[in-house]
């Protein structure tokens, strides 16, 4: 399905941000540092129909589908300290899969640290940038969004690893994207405040905590996910009773097949 967005209302309720939406750009993370230079306000988005170099995490290219998905990177200029901007991540995780939620789709979870999950595959991506200023403070974020709504033609072998929000809800890009960018405004400001709320949130709706584990391509562990930590990190509990704190890798959850 090829779903045009009414660009004109979502910058209407995007009240004193800039909404930009473009047809095609390289990635929205090279588009949005140019505008948060320019000043941008907090809250702001690009938004493009095509990425023709589109990121995601650990250096992998992200793929774009015209009209099918929603990629877009938002803007924080927010008062948090460079060592606590990593707490914007979980929030993210948790205002996507909390708009999703609010319209309908009760299966989507966080998969740890920030895919956003249902039918145990992938639904939405999210990666975020940062960058200092002259006194390394954080001089901006911005987070990139990567949501499969309608369905399009996938590689065989993602076949089992995709998943597109249309299978499990009648929903338009339009209000799916109005949902998820009030939830994010929400949760960004309530990272900020108090990130102990958005921790609570973001245990209560990760589907990795007590499954049986691997973790590799950042560090690696095996066995069962037990907590998440004050500050995200995964904590396993190998064979040995010995506890993993986890902050960057790629876990697999031990399914009938193995791990996946
Ligand atoms: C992941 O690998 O899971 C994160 C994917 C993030 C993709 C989004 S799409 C919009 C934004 N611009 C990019 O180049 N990447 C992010």
């Amino acid at each position: 399905m090829n779903e045009a967005l009414d660009e004109k209302k979502i910058a209407l309720l995007r009240k004193n941000t800039t909404f930009v939406y473009l047809p095609e750009v390289e990635s929205t993370f090279i588009e949005m540092k140019r505008l948060a230079h320019a000043g941008a306000a907090d809250g702001s988005v690009v938004l493009a129909e095509r990425q023709t170099a589109g990121r995601g995490r650990l250096g992998r290219r992200w793929v774009s589908s015209p009209g099918s998905g929603l990629y877009f990177s938002y803007l924080i200029k927010k008062p948090l300290p460079a060592d606590k901007a990593a707490r914007l991540t979980p929030a993210l995780a948790v205002a996507v899969c909390s708009a999703l939620r609010d319209c309908e789709l009760k299966d989507a979870h966080i998969k740890w640290p920030n895919d956003i999950i249902a039918g145990g595959r992938k639904l939405c991506g999210i990666l975020c940038e940062m960058e200092l200023d002259a006194s390394g403070g954080l001089a901006y974020a911005q987070a990139g969004v990567g949501l499969n709504v309608h369905k399009y033609p996938v590689p065989e072998d993602l076949k089992d690893k995709v998943a597109f929000c249309d299978e499990f809800i009648a929903v338009s890009r339009q209000n799916l994207l109005i949902a998820v960018l009030s939830r994010i405004d929400e949760l960004c400001a309530l990272a900020v405040k108090d990130f102990s709320r958005v921790l609570a949130q973001y245990r209560a709706l990760c589907y990795t905590l007590g499954k049986q584990v691997s973790a590799s391509g950042g560090q690696s562990a095996e066995g069962i996910a037990v907590d998440i930590g004050e500050e995200c990190e995964l904590i396993v509990r190998d064979d040995s009773g010995t506890l993993h704190a986890l902050r960057t890798a790629d876990v697999s959850l031990r399914g009938v097949m193995g791990y996946v």
